[in-house]
């Protein structure tokens, strides 16, 4: 038997977390935020890969069978190389998912312009996998894409509602809908970004939807379990929740509570 793991480069994928154990609350998690080294999105490629790996394995190790790269860097920049080159090598039965797919799968029901614009790291927006990936299943929709460099960083430092915040906020969004004024669909494509939501709506033009993905990928799970009971009988169902991180346990358990809404325990562990 074993446990669903969820990966996040640090606090953000609490915010997808969140929805999936919302959606499937009977099932085990392990969540695993690697603190230590975020932020992922300003690092390169083969760095995000390698540690993203890491990060998988140990998941793993502690004895997941099905991994949610719940990290739109780590989705960008790891999920291929791990379904292909690690998986077949280790156990065909493990299972990785990442939360674009989810997300972009859905875009073209919410859009009516087919006009839409993606937030996200530089990590993500540089690798244009939310653009290729659009590209694949709707070759009709226009995709912009916008880094936003600072929104991490406002949202870990608890400086979502400054001024500060303001000008960041504003200076993205003026961005994105001047290099495509047709947008009327703005993908959160960044575990932190939701909860920013209240300040991007605030300066938001009146008729665009705003699109986080924590729903989405929750029930994108939930049809994946159904679709495949030979995974899905594989995982325990006793409610159990375990949070490990790469930083120090009690700053992660103060932070956590930005994005959470329940008390956890922390454990700190080493990745290499
Ligand atoms: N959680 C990451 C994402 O969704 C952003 C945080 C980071 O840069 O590490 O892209």
């Amino acid at each position: 038997m074993g446990t669903i793991g969820i990966f996040d480069s640090g606090y953000g994928g609490l915010t997808i977390f969140n929805k999936i154990q919302k959606a499937l609350p009977h099932y085990d998690y392990i969540y695993l935020g690697d603190n230590a080294r975020a932020p992922y999105g300003t690092r390169s490629f083969e760095v995000v890969c390698r540690f993203t790996r890491q990060a998988v394995m140990r998941l793993f190790d502690e004895g997941c069978r099905l991994v949610i790269l719940a990290c739109n860097t780590a989705s960008a920049k790891a999920l291929r190389t791990i379904q292909q080159k690690d998986l077949p090598r280790l156990d065909p039965s493990l299972r990785v998912l990442g939360v674009i797919r989810p997300t972009v799968e859905i875009i073209d029901r919410i859009s009516r312009t087919k006009h839409v614009g993606v937030l996200g790291t530089g990590g993500t927006i540089s690798s244009q996998s939310y653009t290729i990936e659009i590209k694949n299943l709707f070759p009709h929709i226009t995709v912009s894409g916008e880094a936003c460099p600072m929104w991490v960083p406002l949202v870990e430092n608890n400086e979502s509602g400054s001024p500060g915040a303001d000008y960041f906020v504003k200076k993205h969004l003026d961005r994105i809908l001047s290099l495509d004024p047709a947008i009327d669909t703005l993908i959160l494509g960044c575990t932190h970004y939701p909860l920013l939501m209240d300040k991007i709506k605030a300066f938001l033009p009146p008729g665009i939807t705003l699109f986080s993905q924590g729903e989405c990928v929750a029930e994108s799970l939930t049809a994946y379990l159904v679709r495949h009971p030979e995974i899905d009988e594989r995982l325990d169902k006793q409610g159990a929740r375990r949070f490990l991180t790469t930083e120090s346990a009690d700053k992660f358990t103060g932070t956590a509570s930005l994005f959470l809404n329940q008390p956890i325990e922390v454990e700190q562990i080493t990745l290499n």
